[in-house]
């Protein structure tokens, strides 16, 4: 893996993990990059700037304000310098401050002052990082466009075990590996997203449908955008505000999902079919309401078009992406539905309480055309949202 010479400003917090950020600058140098390492007061105590400085031969900044004999407004110059700034180990004191925009040290300045990719590395006790603060922190970083990296779960300095462990510096190195490689693979790919849900009206005043919010395919349609991707978004009926700069096509039924989406797809790289489409319909939709009467009122259904079906046949190299919400065999359901619609990729999730339709976090199975599988354990939709891109970027 090569970074070509990128250059990583690596921010150290006051976190018991910040030893090993020494063994993470050591492997971001090994993989080309060019690194500058700026340290909280607090992360400072924790290992010294002189271990960095020797170990990594790198410059290292811990407080500017103390240092004035070489006057060069570091923080904006370094701030200019990073192609990345990665915070490893982030504390959630950090976080929190980032969320809130303060800028009281050096390596909070920097990020306030940087236009560079920020990204988070949390290490910190399953509490702090499960209280609702961290968490609302957390979210509000990703909302304002930094990136978060999931903690690992295991054994913790405190002598707990649970999540909140920094992760391994492998996984560190994949991560700036998606972010200074293969998340720029998406720039100006023409990416198709369904989202929300359709409705068959069976008279002027009733209509079918099903209660999905179109949570997951907004956001992976304004991470696909930020990543720099020129996203087209064909919605049903949703009441989530579009993120500003996606071209937005809005349907009502499955029909004229289908037709937008098949107008939108010859010109497409990549499909994410986020949308739960009806699968069934009336032959005719009523023109007069549909009376009471005396008895019972007998549907007649039919099936709609399968869209995915569809594409899977036509896609050539377009990568597609289908999703599966199922209530029961999952793996197993899914299994099948990515090879009987030609698939690249399905992500199966589960219909319960914190999962699936209107809910704001979910859990997910990504499977694989060539018979990979990933497990997203619990998170944020949001966060769900950058993953499958990520696993998409690495693909495509
Ligand atoms: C021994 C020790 C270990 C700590 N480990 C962590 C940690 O892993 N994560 C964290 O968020 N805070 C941890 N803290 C608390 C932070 O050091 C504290 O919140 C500090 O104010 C963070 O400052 P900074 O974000 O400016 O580096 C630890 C404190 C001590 C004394």
């Amino acid at each position: 893996m090569n970074f070509d010479g990128s250059k990583i400003l690596l921010c150290v917090s006051g976190s018991i993990a910040a030893y090993k950020a020494v063994y993470l600058g050591r492997e971001l140098l090994r993989n080309g990059a060019e690194i500058r390492i700026a340290m909280t007061e607090n992360g400072a105590k924790f290992v010294t700037p002189l271990t960095f400085r020797a170990a990594l031969s790198a410059p290292v900044i811990v407080n500017q304000l103390d240092e004035p004999e070489k006057f060069d407004m570091e923080h904006i110059s370094w701030a200019r310098w990073a192609d990345l700034i990665l915070v490893a180990p982030a504390t959630a004191n950090i976080i929190a401050k980032v969320a809130a925009g303060i800028a009281d040290d050096f390596v909070s300045t920097t990020i306030l002052a940087t236009k560079s990719p920020v990204a988070f590395v949390p290490a910190m006790n399953t509490a702090m990082l499960q209280n609702p603060a961290t968490q609302r922190n957390i979210r509000i970083a990703e909302e304002l466009g930094y990136y978060v990296m999931q903690t690992d779960s295991g054994a913790l300095a405190c002598g707990e075990e649970g999540e909140g462990r920094f992760p391994e510096v492998s996984q560190i190195i994949d991560f700036v590996k998606y972010l200074l490689v293969e998340g720029k693979k998406l720039a100006e790919k023409k990416i198709l997203i369904t989202a929300g849900p359709t409705r068959e009206f069976i008279d002027p005043v009733r209509f079918l449908s099903n209660p999905s919010s179109g949570k997951t395919g907004i956001l992976i349609a304004d991470a696909a955008r930020k990543m720099g991707a020129d996203v087209t978004l064909v919605h049903g009926p949703i009441n989530i505000p579009i993120p500003d700069g996606i071209e937005s096509i809005s349907v009502i039924s499955a029909d004229e999902m289908h037709s937008a989406v098949m107008d939108n797809f010859k010109n497409c790289d990549c499909a994410i079919m986020t949308a739960a489409v009806a699968d069934f319909t009336v032959p005719k939709k009523s023109d007069a309401k549909i009376k009471k009467g005396d008895g019972n009122l007998k549907l007649e259904l039919v099936q709609t078009k399968d869209i995915l079906a569809e594409l899977g046949k036509i896609k050539g190299e377009k990568f597609l992406i289908g999703f599966a919400l199922e209530t029961e065999n999952i793996e197993e359901n899914a299994r099948k539905k990515l090879a009987s619609k030609n698939l690249d990729m399905i992500v199966a999730n589960l219909q319960s309480k914190n999962t699936g339709f209107e809910s704001d976090t979910n859990e997910a199975l990504l499977l694989f055309a060539d018979g990979e599988i990933k497990k997203i354990p619990l998170t944020s939709k949001r966060k769900l949202a950058k993953e499958i891109l990520r696993e998409l970027s690495k693909r495509i």
